[in-house]
């Protein structure tokens, strides 16, 4: 087991298989930073061979929880056989934007995924294909919940609430999965990265989102360093992420590896750790975990809590995954 100088264990990875995405959402790709961004050339990138490697050496310190992220992750080739390669006894978790996940969702699945999130802004195809600023529609998305769910991976919804966009989404997407299992969770508008334009007024609270609910009764964690606030109406569980007002850092125990191979130790970090170098190095496993164990326990990350006072330059969300 390792702790940083908060107390906080190490027990989430998530890894970013790729820095590119089908989608351009305003809050996190904008097109007029993206389209002419330089992306990671193939062998820049850490294989799954790699990557095992990495996962492997992370379990000794005492991680449970593997999350594939993007970008968007299905857009990396045979993610499936990456998978199969991953310690089962993991969850094993992946965030996607759905728009691929019709035709991966029952190969997820046999490989052994065990729950996805899948990424849903809107209903209304206007509103979707404005915060994508794509010409996808909602149904491939929904079509892609649906084969998860028949495929029997748990599933939950994350829908990004930015003011002045998609308010009603706060009511319409809670209505939509009514009666199902699908988790529904909402996020507050993050200042996370350099290039989407952030501010406060844009900001729509977990506690606002809630008066547009009627009905809805909070419950108990999970486990220790959940990032939702749960509630429940009716059957139905909401829960949202209030990073901008109301921070969790305090039992945040997530690290997060960018595809090539820098391990960061907060979403908000302006620069990552280098492993590719020890990994292409042929380091052997134990090294490699010495080498987390030592950037872990220095670890003091608490960028939410400390909003407004620290001036780095943030790397972007896609780059390091969600
Ligand atoms: P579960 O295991 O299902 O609880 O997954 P999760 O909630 O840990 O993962 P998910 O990737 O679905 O997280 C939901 C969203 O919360 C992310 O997409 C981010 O927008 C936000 N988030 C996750 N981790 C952090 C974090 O460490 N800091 C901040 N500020 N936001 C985070
Ligand atoms: N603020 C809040 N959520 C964001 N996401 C991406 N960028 C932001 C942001 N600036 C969400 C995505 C996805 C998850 C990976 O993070 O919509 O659900
Ligand atoms: Fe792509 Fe997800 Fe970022 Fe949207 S939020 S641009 S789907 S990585
Ligand atoms: Fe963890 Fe950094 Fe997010 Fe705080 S801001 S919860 S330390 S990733």
């Amino acid at each position: 087991m390792v702790t940083d100088t908060r107390n906080r264990p190490l027990r989430d990875l998530r890894i970013s298989l790729t820095d590119r995405c089908n989608m351009r959402c305003r809050y996190c790709m904008p097109r007029e930073h993206f389209d002419s961004h330089q992306f990671l050339a193939k062998k820049e990138i850490l294989s799954y061979e790699e990557l095992t490697t990495v996962v492997e050496s992370l379990i000794p310190l005492g991680l449970t929880k593997v999350r594939l992220t993007g970008g968007e992750p299905l857009l990396r080739k045979d993610v499936c056989s990456f998978i199969k390669m991953l310690p089962p006894q993991l969850d094993l978790a992946m965030t996607t934007n759905g728009i691929l996940l019709e035709k991966f969702a029952q190969d997820l699945a046999d490989a052994g995924l065990n729950r996805v999130t899948v990424s849903l802004d809107a209903l209304d195809v206007e509103t979707f294909q404005t915060m994508g600023d794509t010409n996808e529609k909602p149904e491939t998305v929904l079509r892609g919940i649906e084969a998860a769910r028949k495929a029997g991976l748990s599933v939950k919804v994350n829908t990004v609430i930015r003011a002045g966009y998609n308010e009603h989404s706060v009511q319409r997407v809670a209505e939509r999965f009514i009666g199902s299992d699908v988790v529904v969770r909402y996020i507050e508008f993050m200042d996370v990265g350099e290039t989407n334009s952030w501010n406060d007024d844009e900001v729509i609270t977990g506690e606002m989102m809630r008066k547009m609910l009627e009905n809805i009764k909070p419950i108990k964690a999970n486990h220790l360093g959940e990032v939702a606030n749960r509630y429940i109406r009716g059957t139905q569980e909401l829960g949202f992420i209030e990073s901008v007002s109301k921070p969790f850092c305090g039992e945040c125990n997530r690290a997060r590896i960018s595809a090539d191979g820098s391990l960061y130790t907060c979403l908000f970090a302006s620069k990552g750790n280098d492993l590719k170098t020890l990994i292409r190095m042929d380091a052997s496993k134990e090294q490699i975990s010495e080498a987390v164990r030592s950037i872990w326990s220095k670890r003091d990350d608490a960028y939410s809590l400390n909003r407004g006072t620290i001036d780095a330059e943030k790397v972007e969300m896609s780059f390091i995954g969600g």
